[in-house]
């Protein structure tokens, strides 16, 4: 018996990362995977792994700025599968951009995939997350960045990562009439492609803060996404789960 067994769920940025761990995870424990992200041969190659260990996966290449294309990867993935039970909002960019050079196109950009795809992934599987009832589950990938002020990471960035975690706020009081649930999982420095731009040095300085003395692996998020996605989640909504190694200040 698997945890998310008899269960869809459909992922954005799973093609890699934080996204691509979390699919697997949820994979494992029996769900049905939409893997959702712009990047099209990852994502198929994801599925073959998923279907390799003899689960049931979909690649939908999708952008998550496009609200056709975003409409039209949650009707593929209820066609395919016949429900959606658990959307996670989790693709995301983060452009190393001192603040002062960053143009009014490079915040919309970042604002586009980060905040404006989860609005838009959100209201597109709302109905469908409503049916799920106490099955039902919406987790956003907020950030640490959100709720301190970004280290490394861009002014537009942090700025999207506080909204998620406000609005998710929001959506458990929306979802709480049906039983299903809004959470946001805020991870600090996890080491994924996202994070490749930065030097040896900043990687360093920033471990020496951490108290665990590590960064994080994409398995400890997906582990705690799987924990929401869970039963044993039930009561948990609104709340943001931290996912940092014990940095809480910088
Ligand atoms: N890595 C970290 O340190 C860290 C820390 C805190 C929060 N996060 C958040 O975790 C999430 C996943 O990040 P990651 O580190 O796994 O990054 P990643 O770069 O490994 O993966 C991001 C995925 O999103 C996809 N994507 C980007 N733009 C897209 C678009 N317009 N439409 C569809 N898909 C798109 C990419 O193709 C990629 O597969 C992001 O929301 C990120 O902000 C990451």
């Amino acid at each position: 018996m698997g945890k998310l067994d008899n269960r869809t769920a459909l992922i954005t940025g799973a093609a890699s990362g934080i996204g691509k761990a979390i699919a697997k995870k949820f994979a494992m424990e029996g769900a049905n995977i939409a893997v959702v992200d712009i990047a099209k041969q990852p994502a198929e190659e994801l599925v073959q792994e998923i279907k390799k260990s003899g689960k049931r996966a979909i690649s939908i290449i999708c952008d998550v700025t496009d609200e056709r294309q975003v409409e039209q990867a949650v009707e593929e993935a209820v066609k395919e599968f016949g429900a959606l039970h658990i959307l996670v909002n989790n693709a995301g960019v983060s452009p190393l951009k001192p603040f002062e050079e960053i143009t009014l196109e490079d915040w919309n950009k970042v604002l586009g995939i980060n905040l404006t795809g989860p609005f838009l992934f959100t209201k597109a599987a709302f109905p469908y997350i409503k049916v799920a009832g106490p099955k039902g589950r919406i987790i956003n990938m907020g950030s640490l960045a959100g709720q301190i002020g970004g280290i490394a990471v861009g002014l537009h960035y942090t700025a999207t990562k506080g909204g998620i975690m406000a609005m998710t706020k929001q959506l458990a009081k929306l979802l709480a009439p049906y039983k299903a649930t809004a959470n946001s999982i805020a991870p600090g420095t996890t080491d994924t492609p996202l994070i490749q731009g930065w030097s040896k040095e900043t990687k360093e300085a920033l471990i020496k803060q951490i108290p665990l003395g590590r960064l994080g692996l994409p398995e400890d998020v997906a582990n705690v996404a799987l924990f929401i996605a869970s039963d044993e989640s039930q009561f948990i909504t609104g709340a943001t789960f931290n996912v940092n190694g014990g940095m809480f200040t910088c």
